[in-house]
């Protein structure tokens, strides 16, 4: 960007803020300063978006800040997003935030813009494969000698920061050497102080706080979000029950395949399979939109991992999901889908009674009172706001709706304001 095109950014931002002064006029306890940091844990690392042939080169999908292209050139908010780049969306979102400070010692949360994901790839996929339990510490060891009063303060309790693929893939054992699988980030104790924003978390963790997968859809008011829920809660929905997914080819049995062979067995109005195998589906919204928009229920089992973006492109198309482990959102996503509401909007069924006791899906979901259903997506499509991820640069505010991005970072407060009084206390 040129000085000139960085001023205009700026003013532009200025603009931004007055325009939602009235949400600045309380910022008692919700000030955030946002570390900068060297390009090398963030800019650079999307610069580096084909120098691993392992792994998908991301280059189209970096436009918009992260969003990814539009999906056609008339497209309002519908875009090609891959949620690697949640790091660099988020980044981008929080530099609209009305509570900023420029002093970290009246913040009551240090954001860290480190690109997590990204910079794992060089141990993942990358030249560093033998040194993944070394990812993270030349950040640790940047923060601790540059202004190290920030990170003193608090001994870190107070920063946060995004990774946007699951806990999986930064959970890796120090004893495992050659490594097997991932970085030992999560598992440093250098920063098992800092809360971590992931669209999956681990059973066990504590440094974490899952957050939804981003969808291809952001909207960037309340009027075209407002007609895309009236267009949602008028779709005909003529099919019972979907999967779009992969998997479930392989002889062991698992819940995957137990889906397609009770799927094979109907006609597509009772249950219908996307096939997104070899993700042809990921940058593509329209191949299973519109058809999670006929249908009442999208099953939304557990593949490699628990949970999958597909549950939140499903509630964003007002389809009910069922789940089958409670890994798969329940035990994750509290902060959007508070946890004692599932049995009002979602509908859970044990792996185990399908894949071993031979319950039938269909049976299930057949035998639910109409009225029930209707209630149930009601409930589905009040939540769907709070899953979205809005776009950057909103020309109108977004009335009082809170999204994604803005209920992470309540949520990111609260943690942080519990954890120093907790602190505080030993
Ligand atoms: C970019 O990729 C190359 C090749 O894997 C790697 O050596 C280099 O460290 C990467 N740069 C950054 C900033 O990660
Ligand atoms: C979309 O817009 C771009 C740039 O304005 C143009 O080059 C391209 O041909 C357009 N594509 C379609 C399908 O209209
Ligand atoms: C990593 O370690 C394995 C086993 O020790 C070795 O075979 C492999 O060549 C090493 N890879 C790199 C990139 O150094
Ligand atoms: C994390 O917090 C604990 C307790 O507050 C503190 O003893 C420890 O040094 C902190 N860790 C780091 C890496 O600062």
């Amino acid at each position: 960007m040129s000085s000139k095109s960085i001023n205009i950014f700026i003013f532009l931002l200025f603009l931004l803020r007055l325009a939602s002064s009235d949400r600045t006029s309380d910022c008692s306890n919700r000030w955030i300063y946002i570390r900068p940091l060297p390009s090398r844990f963030n800019f650079d690392l999307l610069s580096n978006c084909s120098a691993y042939p392992l792994f998908d080169d991301f280059c189209s999908y970096l436009p918009n800040h992260g969003l990814g292209p539009k999906t056609h050139n008339h497209s309002l908010s519908w875009y090609r997003t891959d949620p690697i780049l949640l790091e660099q969306f988020f980044h981008r979102r929080i530099l609209e935030y009305p509570c900023l400070t420029q002093d970290p010692t009246l913040a009551n949360a240090i954001y860290l813009p480190y690109y997590t994901a990204l910079d794992a790839l060089k141990y993942l996929y990358g030249p560093e494969v033998n040194s993944s339990n070394q990812h993270g510490l030349e950040l640790y060891n940047f923060l601790r000698k540059d202004v190290p009063h920030i990170w003193d303060r608090h001994a870190g309790h107070d920063h946060f920061l995004v990774i946007s693929r699951p806990a999986w893939d930064f959970s890796q054992p120090f004893t495992n050497d050659p490594p097997v699988w991932g970085t030992s980030f999560l598992e440093l104790a250098e920063f098992y102080n800092v809360t971590s924003l992931i669209p999956e978390g681990r059973a066990w963790g504590w440094q974490e706080q899952a957050v939804p997968y981003p969808t291809s859809y952001h909207p960037s008011n309340s009027v075209v979000l407002g007609s895309w829920l009236k267009r949602v809660r008028n779709s005909r929905r003529n099919s019972l029950m979907l999967f779009a997914g992969g998997g479930g080819v392989a002889a062991t049995p698992n819940i995957r395949r137990s889906i397609r062979n009770e799927c094979e067995g109907y006609f597509s109005k009772v249950c219908e399979i996307v096939d997104c195998s070899n993700g042809i589906c990921e940058h593509d919204p329209i191949k299973y939109i519109k058809p999670m928009l006929q249908a009442n229920f999208c099953l939304q089992p557990p593949g490699d991992t628990p949970t999958r973006r597909s549950t939140f492109d499903g509630i964003l198309a007002g389809c009910i999901p069922v789940f089958f482990e409670e890994q798969s959102a329940k035990s994750q996503y509290d902060w959007h889908l508070p946890q004692h509401i599932y049995d009002e909007f979602s509908v859970f069924i044990p792996k185990e009674d399908v894949v071993f006791k031979g319950l039938k899906i269909v049976d299930v979901l057949m035998s639910m009172p109409k009225y029930k259903v209707r209630r149930m997506r009601e409930k589905v499509i009040e939540l769907m706001p709070r899953i979205i991820y809005r776009r950057h640069d909103s020309t109108l505010p977004m009335k009082n709706i809170k999204d994604a991005v803005d209920i992470a970072i309540e949520g990111t407060l609260h943690r942080i304001q519990s954890r120093l009084k907790s602190v505080s206390v030993q």
